[in-house]
């Protein structure tokens, strides 16, 4: 027996030296001192001895079983450490960090909160409605013609129900004039739908910001007025503005809005094709037929109202060249515009 426990520690010891991990020192300890071991077997034929036997055997083998168990704890710290050596030289304290990248507003969103502000410090509130529309709203009460072209479906996007992809942001004026009476001054910037190709100016889903201003003695003066304070706070105090003959179903007189090309001062250059003006949207004084349909009284109250778009500022405060880059979201184009709120 004395031989069997001294070849028991040689074995033992020549296993446990070769354990490298975790789990080998869990398999060998349950070899050498689990339930099953050959060790726990020696004291089972403890009843075997004779009694005064026992006490020096029991010493004996409590004694190889401090001996294994030191064996596995001291190799259990070797291996720790060497894990701990280990992982000390794959970490280099003078490499740089994994910088964290910080998110960005999209360059539309920033040009949207902007023109917010500019209309909010012009005393304008904020109006918001639905993206899907019905006709009357889109374009029966805006006096559009039941054969006007904008209707047809190459043009609109028509979904179930009779309904429609808002093709302006103009109902919004109708559905505020709905519920409010006079004085209005509001501003509602928002997403519209046109069926066209995507090109460098043009987009099937696109931003404008709608105004409508409407109260007892509203003049084009006014029209005229708020655009080129706009065009001063958004572009510099330099840039004029002026308005053009134009027409639209919804407002008589009609205009089209220009403000100085914001890249020649004028002069005339790529940006502008050589004219020395860049278009902004369409205006005009609200057609007495509109107020008409909304039971307003065309006798006192007169208003007007323009429809900007959003693609086109945001493009010229960021020289963006393409429409396109503003929705195929390309976040690696998208970052050289990141602008601060
Ligand atoms: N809704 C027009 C468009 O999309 C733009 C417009 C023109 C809006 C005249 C207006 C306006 O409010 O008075 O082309």
């Amino acid at each position: 027996m004395q031989e069997q426990l001294e070849l028991l520690i040689k074995e033992a010891e020549q296993e446990i030296d070769n354990c490298s991990g975790v789990n080998d020192i869990l398999n060998a300890k349950a070899k050498y001192l689990g339930k099953k071991s050959m060790l726990n077997g020696f004291y089972g034929k403890m009843k075997e001895l004779d009694a005064e036997q026992r006490p020096a055997f029991g010493d004996q083998l409590n004694s190889v079983r401090k001996q294994i168990e030191t064996l596995l704890s001291a190799r259990s710290k070797a291996i720790q450490e060497s894990n701990w050596e280990k992982s000390r030289v794959d970490f280099d304290p003078s490499m740089p960090g994994i910088s964290l990248r910080r998110g960005g507003y999209h360059p539309l969103s920033i040009i949207r909160r902007q023109i917010d502000e500019v209309f909010i410090s012009l005393g304008f509130e904020i109006a918001e409605a639905n993206e899907i529309e019905d006709e009357f709203h889109n374009f029966d009460a805006l006096n559009t013609p039941k054969d006007h072209p904008s209707r047809n479906l190459a043009d609109t996007f028509y979904v179930d129900g009779g309904m429609l992809l808002r093709t302006q942001t103009s109902p919004v004026q109708i559905r505020v004039m709905e519920k409010h009476k006079p004085p209005i001054r509001i501003i509602s910037p928002g997403r519209c739908y046109r069926n066209d190709k995507p090109d460098p100016s043009h987009s099937p889903v696109f931003h404008q910001v709608e105004a409508l201003v409407v109260d007892k003695g509203i003049s084009m003066a006014d029209l005229q007025d708020t655009l080129q304070n706009f065009a001063s706070i958004m572009f510099g105090s330099k840039v004029k503005s002026r308005i053009r003959p134009h027409f639209f179903p919804f407002t008589e007189p009609s205009a089209e809005m220009d403000i100085s090309c914001v890249s020649c001062g004028g002069k005339g250059c790529r940006v502008c094709k050589q004219s020395g003006w860049l278009e902004m949207g369409g205006a005009g004084m609200v057609d007495p037929a509109v107020f008409d349909i909304l039971n307003i009284d065309s006798e006192i109250y007169t208003g007007f109202a323009f429809g900007l778009g959003i693609e086109r500022i945001a493009m010229l405060k960021y020289n963006i060249p393409d429409m396109r880059i503003l929705f195929e979201n390309d976040l690696r184009m998208l970052r050289q515009f990141r602008g601060e709120l």
